[in-house]
């Protein structure tokens, strides 16, 4: 099946939807990307498992709601909404790249009974620092004001490593489309939302399912300390590297990637 919509809490939600078989894997996209960040990750997985990867509110061709901030708490009942009217009874395997993490976390919080196993892909459990809400008000605001080419201008160079945009262009150019293809409302929303975001550096000890936890050798956002702490506090966690990878590690290495999800994957039971 490939991306549809259904009507979630006031929402039309875009997801798409491959494979089949009692486990469902879900991962949950960065900001200010859409479901396609996942194509390799929802292709390979999807001989084995139940793979959904929907766009969070505000981005791909998910409507946005009414709220100027999208929050980590709405995008996570988002998810768990959709999750109810796909019929999904069982726990997920639940994962999120950066933002997606930052979800991740909060539905982990709000409904802990619905995860198998956890997927935290350069991301990070703490709230933004002062500097870093003001950076994000500003980044909004130039967003509403002059469109997400700013943004995507801004943003590029810090999510991928150099030789991504040398050596392999049509990457670069797939994150610089799906920035651009991102609705200036959405992203500003999403960024204070962000802004906005509790800390989840106490839930981490709480989190007792499998966790994978995954980062860019080269991830200049979230960078491998943020990884390293998570793996420390989060017991039974598997930490993997990615030597050479940045920011948007799935895609710059999509290889060595699914390698670590479908290793972690393959040991857990349903
Ligand atoms: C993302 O990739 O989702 C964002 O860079 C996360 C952030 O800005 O904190």
């Amino acid at each position: 099946m490939g991306a549809t919509t259904r009507a979630v809490r006031g929402l039309e939600v875009m997801y798409d939807e491959r494979g089949g078989g009692p486990s469902a894997v879900v991962l949950l996209h960065g900001f200010p990307f859409n479901h396609t960040l996942w194509r390799e990750q929802a292709e390979a997985l999807s001989d084995r498992h139940r793979v959904i990867t929907p766009d969070l509110r505000g981005h791909g061709g998910t409507g946005l709601g009414e709220g100027v901030a999208s929050s980590m708490e709405e995008m996570a009942e988002d998810v768990a909404a959709l999750l109810g009217e796909l019929h999904v009874s069982e726990r997920v395997r639940l994962g999120g790249l950066s933002m997606g993490g930052y979800v991740t976390l909060a539905f982990y919080r709000l409904v802990p009974q619905r995860v198998r196993a956890l997927v935290l892909a350069d991301t990070r459990p703490q709230s933004d620092t002062e500097e870093a809400r003001r950076a994000r008000e500003e980044t909004a605001r130039r967003a509403l004001r002059e469109g997400m080419q700013t943004v995507a201008d801004a943003m590029l160079p810090k999510l991928l490593v150099p030789s991504t945009r040398e050596e392999r262009p049509e990457v670069f150019e797939r994150v610089r489309e799906m920035i651009l293809a991102t609705r200036p409302e959405g992203a500003a929303a999403a960024l204070r939302g962000m802004a906005a975001r509790r800390d989840q550096t106490d839930l981490l000890r709480e989190i007792d399912v499998p966790t994978l936890i995954v980062v860019g050798s080269e991830d200049a956002l979230t960078p491998p300390k943020d990884s390293e702490t998570m793996h420390r506090a989060i017991r039974g966690s598997r930490l993997v590297v990615i030597e050479g990878a940045g920011h948007v590690s799935n895609l710059e290495r999509p290889a060595e990637f699914n390698r670590a999800l479908e290793d972690f994957l393959k040991g857990i039971e349903s």
